[in-house]
């Protein structure tokens, strides 16, 4: 939700800041703007659009100037438009501020503002606290009190960095529930919402945490508390490569996660899995591990394809391990004073570990003495840092904003999760052993699937223009009909629902005629039987059937309309398998209808509003 990217330093900021807004664009595209300090003042260059647009009607390597600030919007307050576009400034156009995030009290800061005479240009709530900050810099005359005096009075989450005409060789940077950090340079100092938009000037950042304040010169930098106390800050690198983040002869972004997920599946069990022993060594959850052991419940907390994963690793824990495991919207679970013992163990899963609802489920969990776990794909994002214990996704950066590679990877670390909590029970060695083995099948099987795509392209292509879809699934299955359904609306905007299939007949049976395509989850397992038996209640009305079934699979073509074919692997890991078509399905008829598949309307990768 809104990227933001500050300079300090002796490089020319402008094309600098823009390149980095380029990398974050993944977080907001609703607008774009910059402003630049210059012997001349605050230079602000802003419009509706993408980064893309804001050059091509600005020369932006012409901008002088060597501190500034940018910004790419995800519109919460106020239409996209150009007025409503960051930076915004103070009364005087002396103070430009960006911000990421939401100020829950604008409302009463700006009647407040009003009263004394004070006039906004914008709807937004952003630019209510840069004429808040310029009005308490007039009386207290220096820049981090103002920040400072107004950040006190604010309710709600933000990012921001601030730059003056008043204090030209400073910027300042300051955060609550939204995410920033300082890039440390020789001589020059970057902020930004992530790693990515300073990773190609340094690989040394601080992660800023919650309430704390930057102040960054040319000479240093310093980090407080919102409320003044001084803070130790400790430098680390950033942890993946430039090429990670860039498009790699792929058309986008999401194509190219789809085809990485032989290389960040393999990445989420290697030197976790022993298929000797049929065992996981997860050291991130050593620190828990008492607790683990002893836990009556598990509840999973998650938003979106991180919440559709944590379904199917309900399944695979209540299996493997015999504890009862509950999945919760982060979103309904932060709000309804959930029932939580001190022997209940929290996992959040995500990918960004920025999402706000889920970070606000972790704490209220950990408020009620819960031992929370997180299985987060960003190194040093907040859940990460927020979790008593975790387990990485080793994804890679992921920048497409539907999210595939990430969910392959949330399976691959629950399924040894739940291995690993099951050895603790009743699994044993020999039934480790082969998961352990069908694990690491998983690579080379959807380097088989990716291998043959032209089957997908041809049934999105006759697909492509029609309205709605079914996607059907059972057991580990649903779930996976549910992320299937979630791409596909996600990037081609055609209304899709995914349903257990064995649901249809009380109620979605009413919606199949000829022109309603269903697709089925149809692996060979001990529920294949009732799956055959829904198609055929499909075919039965006219409905088109587009089955993901194994490739040993010879009856299934008798009765679907089209087959895709995956690789077979036992059961519990038939979701990841059939996740693969599914991504690529979305991914073409998204193709074929012309929609901006990387950065699809309205959507934003790392939601970090509520
Ligand atoms: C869907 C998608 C979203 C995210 C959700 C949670 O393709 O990307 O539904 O899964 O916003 O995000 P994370 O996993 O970052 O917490």
């Amino acid at each position: 939700m809104c990227g933001i990217v500050g300079y300090i330093g002796t490089q020319t900021a402008a094309p600098l800041i823009v390149s980095g807004l380029k990398r974050l664009e993944y977080r907001g595209y609703d607008s774009a703007g910059v402003c630049v300090l210059s012997k001349d003042g605050l230079r602000i260059e802003k419009r509706a659009g993408r980064v893309k647009d804001l050059e091509s009607i600005v020369d932006i390597p012409s901008i002088a100037g060597n501190v500034g600030v940018g910004h790419t919007r995800w519109a919460t307050h106020g239409v996209p438009n150009d007025a409503n576009a960051h930076p915004h400034t103070d009364q005087d156009g002396n103070i430009a501020l960006v911000h990421n995030g939401i100020i829950e009290n604008y409302l009463t800061i700006k009647k407040k503002l009003e009263s004394a005479g004070y006039t906004f240009r914008s709807d937004t709530d952003s630019e209510v606290l840069a004429v808040f900050i310029g009005m308490l810099y007039k009386t207290l005359g220096n820049l981090e009190a103002a920040v400072r005096t107004a950040l006190a009075e604010v309710e709600g989450t933000f990012g921001i960095v601030v730059l003056s005409v008043h204090e030209p060789d400073m910027i300042i940077a300051a955060r609550r529930g939204s995410p920033l950090i300082l890039g440390i340079g020789d001589g020059e100092y970057l902020v930004a919402s992530d790693a990515s938009a300073v990773i190609a000037h340094t690989r040394q950042v601080v992660y800023l945490q919650e309430n704390e304040m930057a102040i960054l010169t040319r000479s240093g930098f310093s980090t407080k508390t919102i409320e003044n106390v001084d803070t130790r800050s400790v430098v680390e690198e950033i942890a993946f490569e430039l090429e990670q983040i860039e498009r790699g002869g792929f058309d986008h972004f999401m194509l190219k996660e789809i085809y990485e997920q032989p290389i960040t599946f393999r990445d989420g069990f290697r030197g976790r899995l022993n298929a000797e022993e049929g065992s996981v060594r997860l050291g991130g959850l050593a620190p828990v591990a008492d607790k683990l052991r002893q836990a009556k419940r598990i509840i999973i907390t998650a938003c979106g394809t991180s919440w559709h994963a944590g379904l199917v690793g309900e399944y695979l824990i209540e299996q493997l391990a015999r504890i009862p495991v509950e999945v919760e919207y982060a979103s309904e679970f932060r709000y309804r004073n959930p029932i939580i013992n001190q022997d209940d163990v929290v996992i959040a899963i995500s990918q960004s570990g920025e999402t706000a609802d889920t970070l606000a489920a972790i704490r209220e969990a950990k408020l009620k003495g819960a031992t929370v776990i997180g299985m987060v794909n960003v190194v040093g994002s907040t859940i990460a840092r927020e979790t008593d214990a975790g387990v990485y996704l080793h994804a890679g950066p992921e920048i497409g904003v539907a999210s595939t590679k990430a969910f392959t990877s949330q399976l691959c670390v629950l399924t040894q999760f739940a291995l690993f909590l099951g050895r603790m029970k009743a699994v044993s060695a020999q039934q480790g052993k082969e998961l352990a083995d069908a694990l690491e099948q998983i690579p080379e099987q959807i380097t088989r699937i990716l291998d043959n795509v032209e089957p997908i392209k041809a049934i999105a292509h006759e697909y492509a223009q029609v309205s709605n879809f079914l996607y059907l699934g059972r057991g580990y299955n649903f779930p996976a009909a549910l992320e299937g359904a979630l791409k596909l609306k996600e990037i081609s905007y055609i209304h899709a629902e995914g349903y257990p299939a064995a649901e249809m007949k009380h109620g979605p049976i009413a919606l199949i005629d000829e022109n309603m395509p269903v697709v089925f989850i149809a692996p060979k397992d001990e529920i294949y039987d009732k799956i055959i038996s829904n198609i055929e209640e499909v075919r039965a009305r006219n409905g088109r059937v587009i089955a993901i079934a194994d490739d040993d699979d010879e009856h299934i073509p008798r009765v679907a309309n089209h087959v895709i074919h995956v690789p077979r692997t036992i059961p519990m890991l038939t979701p990841i398998l059939a996740s693969i078509p599914l991504q690529l399905l979305a991914y073409y008829i998204a193709l074929e209808r012309g929609c901006n598949v990387d950065m699809p309307r309205n959507l934003a990768k790392s939601v970090t509003v509520e």
